[in-house]
């Protein structure tokens, strides 16, 4: 089993792109031939991306790009999704694969792909400071902001629910926030880490931890694309109400996947899809929730089975509130004590 996510990623890594119609590749290749379009492949390669930050990053008029984010969609080469009052444009399922083998042949070096990389880690950085800013300045009363848009008390039974009662050995909560669900979840793990990048939060976290007594929990501050915690090392992970402010969801998800160990599980809790705009405005989501079919392709594309997706709706009573979703999966890798005794061993 291991081997099936290992050829997976030997596949990406080696930009093996599936195979395509002879009519279609000459499309795709078409389509990226041009210099503004592989650009844009090239950005698109690095996150999800709405037209206003693609004009930016490459300095062009809007009218221009759109023409060009156009043409690769037809080609099958990007994707555009429309949520609310913005559209993501991404990399699309299969022809995304092309694109990125064709990217890969690039130097990475090469000074107009360096230069459209530099700019996007530059916008990157620009929206993480914003984003800490908004949690630096929320962070003493965002036990108070959850619990104005969510079902607490009911999602919170699922996750316990989920994650069944056999102990954990290691728990990873990736954007701990103030350390809620590690409240929720240390207690039945030997060991439990939790990762914002949010000084504030982290703070608030640590003083909820030691008011709970927790003697388990290690808290770290680290960016959940690239979290400060060792690889295969854990049977639980948690993702619970980030993934909506991320920018590239699926890679984080992918790098949580990274963290567990096999057969180990991880659970994604945010909201299902809606069409509440203010969210963004008021609360910096950049994300209007997710469609199950979304996050199963995050899931398959992290190389993860997916055992469950549920919804837990408000109660009568809780109108404005939105839907919550929990999603399972877990590691495909099978650990040797829970493969069948070989017939020797029964003898
Ligand atoms: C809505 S809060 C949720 C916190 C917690 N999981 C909960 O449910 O109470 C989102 C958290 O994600 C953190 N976060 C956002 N982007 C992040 C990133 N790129 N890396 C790490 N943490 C991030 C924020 O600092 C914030 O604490």
């Amino acid at each position: 089993m291991r081997g099936r996510r290992t050829r997976y990623k030997y596949m990406f890594m080696s930009n093996v792109a599936p195979a395509i119609g002879f009519d279609a590749l000459l499309a795709s290749l078409e389509a990226a031939g041009e210099v503004t379009r592989l650009r844009l492949l090239g950005l698109l390669c690095e996150a999800d991306l709405t037209v206003s930050e693609l004009v930016a990053i490459l300095g062009q008029s809007q009218p221009r790009v759109s023409r060009h984010l156009k043409l690769l969609v037809e080609a099958g080469l990007a994707e555009r999704q429309r949520e609310g009052a913005w559209a993501f444009y991404r990399l699309a399922d299969r022809g995304g694969a092309l694109a990125r083998a064709l990217i890969a042949r690039i130097d990475p070096a090469d000074p107009t792909l360096a230069a459209d990389r530099a700019r996007l880690a530059m916008a990157r950085e620009a929206r993480r400071k914003q984003a800490a800013a908004y949690f630096a300045d929320r962070a003493g009363d965002w036990d108070k902001i959850r619990a104005l848009h969510a079902p607490e008390a009911k999602v919170e039974a699922a996750i316990l629910e989920l994650v069944g009662d056999k102990p954990l050995r290691g728990l990873l909560d990736l954007g701990t926030g103030t350390a809620r669900m590690l409240e929720l979840l240390a207690p039945l793990a030997d060991r439990a880490v939790g990762v914002d990048q949010s000084a504030a939060m982290l703070a608030i976290a640590r003083a909820h931890v030691d008011q709970s007594g927790l003697r388990n929990v290690q808290l770290r501050q680290g960016d959940i694309y690239a979290p400060p915690v060792e690889r295969d090392a854990y049977d639980f992970v948690i993702i619970h109400q980030v993934l909506h402010f991320l920018d590239d969801p699926g890679r984080a998800l992918a790098e949580a996947a990274r963290a567990l160990r096999p057969s180990g599980r991880l659970l994604v809790v945010d909201f299902a899809a809606h069409a509440e705009e203010y969210l963004r405005e008021q609360y910096a989501h950049r994300r209007l929730g997710f469609a199950d079919a979304e996050i199963a392709g995050f899931l398959a594309e992290a190389g993860l089975q997916e055992l469950a997706a549920e919804h837990v709706a408000p109660g009568a009573g809780e109108s404005g509130k939105l839907t919550v979703a929990l999603w399972l999966a877990r590691d495909r890798r099978i650990i040797a004590d829970q493969l069948p005794k070989t017939a020797m061993e029964i003898a």
